[in-house]
């Protein structure tokens, strides 16, 4: 039985292990800095921000954990999130994987947040965690699309891809992070779908147990730093934060 008396703790898993391979060689992608401060710090700092949010576990890369905590120690949080570092996996699900078997025991909400996506409004991270503990087992913050989706026989490069259809686009929507989940079902989801069938998120794999999976409002600066353009903007909205709102 539930304890009525005590809080609803909420955990997050951010994924950091990847290596950024479209931003371009250099640093690994989490660790390169936007306004001076690493994107990873962005990121722990926007799931901290939420009230709700006493664990963080980071999934750092496997060969850089150690540096990677004396880094967080660099920016402490305030007192009410507790952090960990774990060495990630060779692909997001498997660091992921790692991740959850990091969290403490009594989570009530777990989210799971790309640390490419640093510029996360808390407004999102809280309307995500309010979701789930409405009830909703798996939610997803997501957008509608600006562009026309084509769905196509891909091709080798260089040659045109026929075009075979094209979904109905006021029906589709652009998926963010955090998604987040009843803690069980998440764990059983990655207990149980097998690395490679094609889920990309971790509600494509709570959708693989026929979980039924909710849609909340995303928002415009949970973009994913993906390619070197999307550094530009994040540079920008990094800067109109600073200069209105006195972020650091
Ligand atoms: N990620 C991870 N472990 C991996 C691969 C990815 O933890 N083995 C994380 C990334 O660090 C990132 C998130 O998953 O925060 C989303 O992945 P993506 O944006 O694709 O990042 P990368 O995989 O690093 O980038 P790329 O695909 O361009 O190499
Ligand atoms: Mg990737």
């Amino acid at each position: 039985m539930s304890d009525p008396t005590r809080p609803i703790r909420t955990a997050v898993v951010i994924p950091a292990a990847g290596r950024g391979v479209r931003l371009g060689p250099g640093t690994p992608k989490a660790l390169r800095t936007l306004g001076g401060t690493p994107m990873l710090v962005h990121a722990v700092r926007a799931m901290a921000a939420s009230r709700a949010v006493s664990h963080i576990v980071v999934v750092a890369p496997s060969d850089g954990a150690t540096e990677v905590d004396r880094l967080l120690h660099e920016y402490p949080l305030a007192d009410r999130t507790e952090l960990v570092v774990v060495p990630g996996g060779r692909t997001r699900q498997e660091s992921v994987r790692l991740g959850l078997a990091a969290l403490p025991e009594g989570i009530d909400v777990v989210l799971v947040h790309d640390a490419a996506r640093p510029l996360v409004p808390v407004d999102t991270v809280d309307a995500v965690i309010a979701a789930v503990r409405a009830g909703a087992p798996a939610v997803v913050p997501a957008l509608p699309l600006a562009d026309t989706v084509k769905q196509v026989e891909p091709q080798p490069q260089g040659t045109p891809e026929p075009v075979v259809g094209t979904p109905e686009r006021s029906l589709l929507r652009a998926v963010q992070t955090p998604q987040g989940f009843d803690p069980e079902t998440l764990r059983k989801a990655h207990d149980t779908v097998v690395e490679g069938e094609g889920a990309t998120d971790d509600a494509g794999l709570a959708e693989r147990l026929g979980v039924p999976v909710v849609v909340v409002p995303g928002h415009e600066e949970a973009f994913k730093v993906t390619r070197p353009l999307d550094l530009v903007l994040a540079e920008a909205v990094l800067a109109r934060r600073r200069a209105t709102d006195g972020y650091v």
